[in-house]
């Protein structure tokens, strides 16, 4: 799959600032691959298509959910910032012909994550979370763990995350939760302290 061409498929589709940030996590999580020794083109590929359906509009988010990912969606429907995975991942399959599950689910679940994640998932996850131009608390260390200990950099993220969603008192998906128990039950993350 040609990278190139589908930096210009998104830039046709996506405004500036978030065609740059694709770009900007796209290079990130190839500094990561490189690291954690994971397929290039794999990581590639979903980094640079992650963000494809951000800008759609919520009627096509939320009929693309009701009927690809029905069950998995029916609880999130209301919330576009979830949704985009998965038509993102919608996309990446019937758009690109991209058949590949790992870089299927890196797109899915580059938002909330989940439990028994893929390091291809874990990479991207966390690539968008640290791109350069990313500025909120605790940012720093988060992208500094990251290239020393992946699964380290997510569970401060999530924590991060789960903080911010409770002080604007907005909805957990329930992936991030188990995502976080799961990384914290297998001592991932070697230890409780951070
Ligand atoms: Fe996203
Ligand atoms: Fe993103």
């Amino acid at each position: 799959m040609d990278i190139n061409f589908l930096k210009k498929e998104l830039s046709s589709i996506l405004s500036k600032k978030r065609y740059e940030h694709s770009i900007r996590v796209l290079e990130t999580a190839i500094e990561l691959a490189k690291i954690y020794n994971i397929d290039l083109e794999k990581v590639a590929i979903a980094a640079i298509l992650h963000d494809f359906a951000k800008e759609f509009k919520r009627d096509e988010l939320v009929s693309i959910s009701k009927n690809f990912f029905k069950e998995e969606t029916e609880d999130y429907l209301d919330n576009i910032e979830i949704l985009h995975s998965y038509a993102g991942t919608y996309i990446a399959k019937n758009k690109f012909n991209i058949n590949d599950s790992d870089i299927l689910n890196a797109i899915k679940y580059h938002t909330t994550g989940r439990k028994n994640m893929s390091l291809i998932e874990k990479i991207v996850y966390i690539a968008d979370a640290i791109e350069p131009k990313r500025d909120y608390p605790h940012v720093k260390k988060i992208r500094e763990l990251a290239f020393k200990n992946l699964d380290k950099a997510i569970l401060v993220e999530v924590n991060n995350k789960i903080e911010y969603l409770v002080n604007e008192n907005l909805v957990i998906h329930i992936n991030s939760i188990e995502m976080r128990n799961w990384l914290l039950k297998n001592k991932l993350i070697g230890g409780n302290k951070l």
